[in-house]
This record gives structure tokens, sequence and C-alpha cells, in this order.
């Protein structure tokens, strides 16, 4: 999508498609459009009545302005009430934008940027771009040309952003390209995810991580096959990987900043499941559905490091995840077993299906010898969390309050909803395993996604630490869903908060 910065106004321009936004309570013609006289608000009067459009949060009007306007359609965003106007809203309303011109084949918007002056220029523009592109998002690869023309698709090309002080024009630009770059990397995420686990094995994650490292001189890569993994002692994942046909594979990228001021290295760990099955513990044929999603992890790992050379943030990034299929066979990993993670600690496998935490097990314990400041951990984990929170918000646990706070900062700033929930020491005593260190099952269901949050502790030592258990908000299933950037399938979720966490933080 091309974005083009103009310090016209909006009379002197011509698009497809004019996009303004319409707060509740009285919908009048804007002041920044004056010019088009008395007509517009006969016609906006007349069809906003007619079409019941009050300017409600979601809702939609189209105008058809072509007589007194140099636009063929005026398109208004219903926003809500105006109090509420916030970073979000904005996010939204360029993804309703984008969406409804979808509908009435308009390759061009144009947007004033006069009608957001209330919220600070910098955060508008981020967010107009980055609703724009991930609410244009499709993952159309398996659809044929007679699906697709059926589907009679129009792609946004341009979007025009006028009304800007031309003092401001570089500015602005620097500001889209950076918010293209979040944009870019969540996409591709939301494509490793959507893409089927048949063609998504633990190599082609291997092999993304491969060209990532090719393309970007800062990046190095090392990786170690079953029996380099074996002789390292990383057990734990080889365990779940071990009735697949695939060869699982554990994953490490290193990031070099061109300058690190405050010399620190962090880590960004994922769970990288290419298919759950649940293995010999088997899931119920439609708790399956959407199992390729399990690699969401390490997806967020490969999205955050393939724009990390542009981003240019000042702060060593190792990036982590064990790639494994979670398969039942003959060679699978048994209801009873006891595997040894890197970390020198037992793990007696009770449950196949609880295999995240038994992948993390190893992932945790090679980023803690790395010795980092923090680890950040992203892991489609259990469904208890979604439990507890449902589709649209993350679950954190942290042993370090005070890193959570900042992190929550950037997640307000993206948009992407996130609950800190307790560590509870004593719930630590329904992981006890009576043959080995720790077992993979707790004793009960109750607080499904702490227990597992609590396995991972044993595995971080005393680095701080946030576990984010998005097994929620890393797909969208259902056609309910609201949210207008993030359409159904693979989401993304936590790519875009990392990002701007570590280019504020470091
Ligand atoms: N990958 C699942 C968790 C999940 C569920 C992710 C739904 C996304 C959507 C995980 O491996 C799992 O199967 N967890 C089990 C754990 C249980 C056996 C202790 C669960 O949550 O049911
Ligand atoms: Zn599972
Ligand atoms: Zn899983």
């Amino acid at each position: 999508m091309k974005f083009t910065v103009s310090e016209k106004n909006l009379e002197l321009l011509s698009a497809k498609l004019l996009a303004v936004p319409a707060w509740e309570n009285g919908i009048t013609v804007p002041e920044q459009m004056k010019f088009g006289g008395e007509p517009i608000q006969k016609l906006l009067e007349q069809t906003s009545k007619e079409e019941k459009f009050g300017g409600e949060l979601e809702k939609i009007l189209f105008l058809p302005v072509a007589h007194f306007l140099p636009y063929q359609r005026l398109l208004l965003v219903g926003m809500g009430k105006q109090k509420d106007w916030d970073q979000e809203r904005v996010r939204r309303f360029s993804a309703w934008a984008v969406r409804s011109a979808e509908k009435v084949s308009a390759e061009s918007i144009v947007l004033d940027m006069r009608f957001f002056k209330k919220l600070p220029l910098d955060d508008v523009i981020h967010a107009l771009v980055e609703g724009a592109e991930l609410g244009a998002y499709k993952f159309l690869k398996y659809k044929t040309e007679t699906s697709l023309q059926k589907m009679q698709l129009t792609e946004v090309k341009e979007i025009i952003l006028c009304g800007v002080e031309k003092a401001k024009i570089k500015k602005v630009n620097e500001l889209i390209s950076r918010a293209q770059l979040y944009a870019k990397a969540t996409m591709m995420a939301r494509d490793l995810i959507n893409e089927p686990a048949g063609v998504m094995t633990p190599k082609e994650l291997l092999e993304n991580a491969k060209r990532i490292a090719a393309k970007n001189k800062n990046i190095s890569l090392k990786y170690f096959n079953r029996e380099e993994s074996a002789k390292m002692g990383m057990n734990a994942f080889l365990g779940v990987g071990a009735g697949s046909q695939h060869e699982p594979f554990f994953v490490h990228m290193t990031y070099k900043p061109k300058t690190n001021p405050k010399n620190k290295k962090i880590a960004i760990v994922g769970k990288g499941v290419t298919f759950d099955s649940g293995g010999l513990s088997l899931k119920p044929a439609d708790m399956m559905l959407d199992m390729k999603i399990d690699m969401s992890g390490a997806a967020n790992v490969l999205a955050v490091f393939s724009v990390l050379t542009q981003i240019n943030p000042s702060v060593q990034i190792e990036g982590i995840f064990t790639a494994a299929e979670n398969m039942p066979s003959g060679s699978a990993i048994k209801p009873g077993d006891v595997v040894k993670a890197l970390n020198g600690k037992t793990i007696e496998v009770l449950n196949t299906d609880a295999e995240g935490r038994v992948c993390l097990a190893d992932s945790l314990s090679y980023a803690v010898r790395l010795k980092p400041d923090a680890i950040f951990d992203f892991a489609t984990l259990t469904g208890a969390a979604m439990v507890a929170l449902g589709e649209e918000v993350s679950a954190a646990y942290t042993n370090d309050k005070k890193l959570l706070q900042k992190f929550n900062e950037s997640c307000e700033l993206e948009g992407e909803k996130v609950w800190e929930m307790p560590l509870i020491d004593d719930y630590m005593k329904k992981n006890q395993s009576l043959v080995a260190d720790i077992k993979n099952l707790a004793d009960n269901r109750w607080g499904g996604s702490i227990t597992a949050a609590l396995f991972l502790r044993e595995f971080v030592s005393d680095i701080p630490w946030i576990h984010f258990d998005i097994a929620g908000p890393s797909g969208v299933w259902t056609q309910f869903h609201v949210v207008p950037y993030i359409p159904q399938g693979g989401t993304g979720f936590g790519v875009r908060s990392f990002l701007n966490f570590v280019e504020r933080n470091y």
C-alpha cells in the first residue's frame, strides 16, 4: 500500500473515496468540508436519517457526492463519542475505511489530517498506517482463480494523507515507514501462522530463520537438529517431536545492534509447535481444527527478526524457538515418560497435550545460559488462559513487575490487550511429580494457565522474565470478531508491542 503525504487541503485533491470520522450526536458537515456548500448538509441529513446512521461506533455511511465534491463517494465512519477518541479508535477508523473502500471498488482513499488534530500527530500517523495495512490483510494463497474472481476483490493501492503542514512532511514520511515495518512484521507472523501445518513444518520454520539471517548482516543463526540437540541435553522438546515424521529443530538467532549504549541483551522465546494434535493424549477432532496456530510464538520471533535491522533498536536481541510437531505414533512420547531438560531438571510427561511447557523448558534454559537482562516468552500455552480472558486478551506472568509495567505501556500504545495473572506459589504443589522433578500436568484443571506459568518459572532461574500466554489472541476463528484490523486467522499478536518495547526502552 502506498502512502502519499500532501500539504494540500482536501478540496484540491480528487479520489474515489474521501473518508472522514463521524461522531455520535449531531452529524453535521465538518468544518473542513464547508466548501462543498449547503447541498452536502442536506444530503447528509436525509441519508443519515434514512439509514439510521448516527455516528455509532463501527457503523458506516456512504454519500454519493460527485456533484459537489471532487470525490465519488464520501464515507463516514462511525466513531462513537468524541470524548473516547484515542489512538486505537484511529487504528480502527482507517481499517474500516480500507475495508469499506474494498466494498465499493475504490482503489484510493483521501484522509484529511485536520480531522485528527485532537491527538498527537505521531500517534495518529502510526495508527492510521497500521490500521490500513493490517485491515487490508488477506491470506489468499490457496484460492484459485475461479474463487478469486467470484470474490471480486479490490485492493486499496493508495492512501493520500492531506492537510499536513509542509514542515512536517518529512517527519510524517518517516513515521509512515516505521508503522509499515510494524505492519509488515505482523503480517509476516500472520502468513506463517495461516500456512497449513503440512507446509509450515519444523524444517520450514528453520528455513524462514535461514532466510532472515541471509538477508541481514547483523543477524546470525545457530540451529541444532535432533542429534545435536540430544547431545546438548535438550531432550524435553525432542520428546515432544518424537512422534512426528518431521525432524524437530532448535533455532537461535542473534541480532547485534549498531550501538548498544546501555550494553543490554534481551531474549525473545517462542513456542513453535507446528501442529498440536495432542500426541497420544489426542485432542478431540474439533479442538484440533486450529492447531496450526501453535507455532504463533515462533512466528513472533521470526516476524520481529525480519524487521530488526530496519527498526535498528540499540539492544542485542536473542531469538529462540524450538520447532517440533506434536503427533501420535509408535515413536511418540507416552504418558508417564520422563525427559530431562537442558538445565538438568527431569519432567514427567503425564499428558502429551501439555507439550508447550515441555518445549519451553529447553528453550528457556538455553536462554538463561546466554545471561540476558530479560526474557520474554510468547506461547499459545493453555486453553485455560482463554477461559480466563477470552479471545482478545493475553495473559501475562512475571517475576519482575516493573518490567511488565514498561511492557504494558507498549501494549497500550499498540492496542494489544494484556492482563497480568498471579504466580500463586502454593499452586506449585500441583506440579509435583512422584517420579521426576516436576510433571507437565497439574493435579487438576483449575488455574491451568497459572500452573503452566509456574512450570515455566522453574526454567528461567532469577532472570527478569515475562511469559505471555497468547492462546486466545493468536488467532481469530469466529465471524463475530469486531476488530477491523484483525481479520480471521492468525493475528501476529505481540509483534507490534514487542517492537515498540525495544524501541522505547533501549
Ligand atoms: N496448544 C494448546 C493450547 C491452546 C488451546 C492454544 C487453544 C490455542 C487454542 C496446548 O498445547 C494444550 O493443548 N494445552 C492443554 C493443556 C492441558 C492438557 C493441561 C489445554 O489447555 O487444554
Ligand atoms: Zn497441546
Ligand atoms: Zn500446544
